[in-house]
Parts: C-alpha cells; structure tokens; sequence
C-alpha cells in the first residue's frame, strides 16, 4: 500500500508518518518512510539546492524541473522497489504538492504540471493520501516555533520566506484537489489543528479501514 501525507509546512506531517509507522510495525507489517524532496542520495542534493534560502533567483521552471528531478529517482530507486517487495510505502509529500506549490501558488501551468508528473511517475498513483489541513495561521506559527528552536543549522527556509498569501494559494490548491473528482476517493482531509495522537487515531482507523478493503479485493 502506497501513502502520501500532504499539506501546509508545519501542519505535522513528519510527526504522523512516524506514529503510522511505528503503529505498522506494531501490527507486523514491513513499512518504508520516505520524503520528497530528498528521498534518495542524489534527492538530497536537489533538496538542498531547493530549500536553501540563498537560492532565491532560482526561476519557477528551474523550480518545477527540480522537483521532477527528484521525484522521478525518488520512484526508481526508492518507491517502486519498495512496493514490488511488498513494502508499505509512506511517503512524506508526492505530486499533488508540485501541483498545489508550482501549479496553485506559483502559477504554473496545472495542466502542464499534471502531465510532467506522470511522466515522473510513470502515472503512478498513492493509494490513499492524507491532507492535514489547518489555517495558515496555526502552521505558519509552528514553523516559526520550529526555526527558532534550529537557528544556525542547515538554511531549509526559502518557502518559508514566502509571503502568507502563497501559503493560503497552497492550501486553496490541496482543497481543490481533495475535492476534485478524481481526489475524492484517494484523499483524506483531517484537521490538523488537533493533537498529534488524536490525529494519528483517525490516520490509524482510515488505514485498517481501506486495509480490509484492500485484502478483500
Ligand atoms: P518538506 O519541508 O515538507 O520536506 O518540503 C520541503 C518544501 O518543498 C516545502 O516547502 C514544500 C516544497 N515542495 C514543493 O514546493 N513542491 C513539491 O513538489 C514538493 C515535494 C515540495
């Protein structure tokens, strides 16, 4: 089973691919966590050219192809093995961010980006993805907590720098795709302003849930 989690920065991804994570192996399964951007050694090399606050002249095409980049050795090296082996994959952001960041809040062309994901992917799709979602105001908070706390290591805070309006576009942009047609079966939106255990319990159940239908079929 193939899982992303998606939202906002600071709405508590990390933390609930890691609950879920353990939760899994607690019930025997074999479970891999990964991320993009950065899930492979070249990945993090990308990762950092991306995150790096210095690189703010980077130009929105620049920005897109990178995230392919490391999209489509991500699925090579990590993904697709992974889940040819049987391995649970959970996976810390996939193609609907490159549609909500470069596509809704960057401008780019949907469309266009829709496209150059499948072909990253090879149309691979998740199985199930969670939206955590709060107000921009309650991430943007915890992201400022966060880098407070982290200050003089590594520079990850260009999209942090961004103004709140890009993060609203984004967080318009994953509603949108939750509530689109093709996203409703494979979207769970889950509020995020929540504790980290409540969260993580309404994860858990929608995971047995889908897993009964999955071993049924
Ligand atoms: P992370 O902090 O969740 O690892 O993500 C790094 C940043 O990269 C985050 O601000 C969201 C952004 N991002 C995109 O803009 N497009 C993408 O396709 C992905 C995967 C992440």
């Amino acid at each position: 089973m193939f899982i992303t989690f998606e939202g906002l920065d600071g709405v508590g991804k990390t933390t609930q691919v890691r609950m879920l994570q353990q939760a899994l192996i607690g019930l025997q399964h074999n479970v891999l966590v990964t991320r993009e951007p950065g899930g492979t050694r070249i990945g993090a090399r990308i990762r950092s050219l991306l995150l790096d606050e210095r690189n703010s002249d980077l130009t929105p095409t620049a920005e897109l192809f990178l995230y392919l980049a490391d999209r489509s050795q991500h699925l090579a090296e990590v993904i697709l093995p992974a889940l040819k082996s049987g391995k649970w994959v959970l996976c810390d952001r996939f193609v609907d961010a490159t549609i909500a960041y470069q596509g809704y809040a960057r401008g780019g062309d949907i469309g266009w980006i829709s496209e150059l994901n499948a072909r990253a992917t090879g149309s691979l799709s998740p199985d199930l993805t969670f939206l955590l979602d709060c107000p921009v105001e309650v991430a943007l908070g915890r992201i400022r907590h966060r880098n407070n706390a982290a200050s003089g290591r590594l520079s990850e805070k260009r999209f942090d720098m961004e103004r709140i309006e890009f993060h609203r576009k984004v967080r318009e942009g994953y509603l949108a795709l939750a509530g689109s047609s093709n996203g409703k079966a494979r979207y769970r939106v889950v509020d995020a302003s929540r504790s980290a255990e409540a969260i993580h319990r309404v994860l858990l159940l929608e995971v047995l849930d889908r897993l009964r239908v999955y071993e049924r079929n």
